[in-house]
């Protein structure tokens, strides 16, 4: 039995902080020790209290310069497009087409869907996101290949096969009931192996037949504790187009409610242009949303309202959507989020932002019984942060006299440099050289 200990200063979420700077449901240690024992955390409080209590071979890591912060979770991200991320001049549609499909093509290949997984899952540890829901490609072994990757860093992914079998090309295309074998098989081969998850995967209404959401919703139903994970409203060209394939369901969310697929444990990637309804069907059927702002605003999508979604009492976390996204790191993102919401007269205090990297996005995924903060018993999924990881920063720091004001300034400006390492079930998977 291995126990470590960390002395820094702590801060994650117990709860919604909402509005809240000063919210207690932000709990700070500013001189704090987390202890981790077999990969899980034995205890987190004032280094006052703990450090007496820690046995002779317990090892001290001291990191008082710095910061400790849970794991980042990403609510949606995409490998196979790491590397078209920063394609420039379209909006999605023709985005999709003269970017993304040719890429994804290149799956085809098993040693070319295992080189990307690879370097994805680095870069997800290099970012300090320990958890991510992730669309593979259309070929069931890209799904393979990424969860292999992440098992040797017992990661928490989340993941699936692309069902899409039509409105695109040939190559990429499988069937309605290849689509559901395919993805069965991979439930039956990964679903609860570890830490990995499967996500049944239509990638939007658009490029399914009602035939294949029914048979993905057919197959949620026969596992429902896999999640489901697709896009909605993200752009109004989708829109429209999404209801004028199927005239039949009363709204673009109502396609996928009329095949099964709305209910807990979807998680909908972007959720711009939705209407009252929509959003009351959401919270009804206690869905997730996965708010993506980069590349919300490198497609030109669009502002997500966060404060109706919340208003609802929906399941809100954070999505990087690399390679529409722009950014592997979640404090790009939460910069990102600010100025979206600023746009629409509403903002996101340092709380809440690293409640929707966090715990948010742990609770959109219902993993919050495992991962999202340091409290007992949790898998010790963490990030030391240095704080002063730019000429800049270092200067911002100086001058700066609270914890919350350090954690916004590090959401608005860091990046990959501001991670020192990252800690994946008590296990250091990165570090900075
Ligand atoms: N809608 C359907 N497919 C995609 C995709 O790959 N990225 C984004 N951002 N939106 C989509
Ligand atoms: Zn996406």
């Amino acid at each position: 039995m291995t126990i470590q200990a960390y002395r820094s200063c702590v801060a994650h979420c117990l709860a919604d902080p909402g509005d809240d700077q000063d919210s207690d449901n932000v709990e700070i240690f500013p001189d704090g020790v987390l202890i981790v024992e077999d990969g899980r955390v034995a205890d987190l409080g004032p280094a006052e209290r703990l450090l007496p209590t820690l046995g002779p071979d317990c090892e001290v890591h001291d990191f008082s310069d710095n910061m400790i912060l849970p794991g980042m979770v990403d609510c949606h991200i995409h490998y196979p497009q790491t590397d078209i991320i920063a394609s420039y001049g379209t909006q999605l549609l023709d985005w999709l087409n003269t970017y993304t499909f040719p890429f994804e093509a290149k799956f085809a290949d098993l040693d070319y869907a295992r080189e990307t997984a690879r370097f994805f899952v680095e870069e997800l540890l290099r970012n300090g996101t320990t958890t991510a829901l992730v669309f593979a490609t259309v070929h069931a072994h890209s799904v393979d290949a990424l969860f292999e990757e992440a098992s040797k860093h017992d990661l928490c992914i989340a993941a699936g096969k692309v069902l899409m079998d039509r409105h695109c090309p040939e190559n990429l295309r499988d069937t309605a009931e290849q689509g559901y074998r395919e993805s069965r098989d991979l439930i039956e081969r990964w679903h609860r192996q570890g830490r990995n998850h499967y996500a049944i995967t239509p990638r939007f209404a658009p490029t399914s037949t009602l035939e294949q959401l029914q048979l993905a919703g057919q197959l949620a139903s026969e596992y429902p504790d896999v999640m489901i994970q697709t896009h909605l409203a993200e752009n109004r060209s989708e829109v429209d187009w999404a209801l004028s394939l199927f005239p039949d369901s009363e709204s673009y969310l109502g396609i996928y409610k009329d095949a099964g697929l709305l209910r807990e444990r979807s998680v909908f990637a972007h959720c711009i242009h939705l209407d009252d309804h929509d959003h009351q069907e959401m919270a009804a059927h206690d869905a997730s949303i996965a708010f993506c702002p980069t590349s919300n605003l490198f497609l030109g999508s669009g502002l997500f309202d966060l404060a109706t979604a919340r208003s609802h009492g929906i399941r809100v976390g954070l999505g990087t959507d690399v390679g529409g996204g722009t950014s592997f790191s979640q404090f790009a993102t939460l910069a990102e989020a600010y100025k979206v919401l600023q746009l629409q007269g509403q903002s996101l205090n340092s709380g809440r932002g690293l409640y929707l990297a966090t715990l948010g996005g742990a609770q959109a995924l219902h993993l919050d019984d495992k991962i999202g903060n340091l409290q007992l018993g949790k898998d010790a999924d963490f990030i030391v942060l240095d704080l002063d990881s730019t000429a800049l920063l270092e200067r911002r720091m100086a001058h700066s006299t609270s914890v919350h004001d350090r954690l916004f300034a590090q959401f608005t400006m860091a990046d990959d440099r501001a991670i020192l390492s990252t800690y994946v079930k008590g296990k250091r998977c990165f570090q900075q050289a």
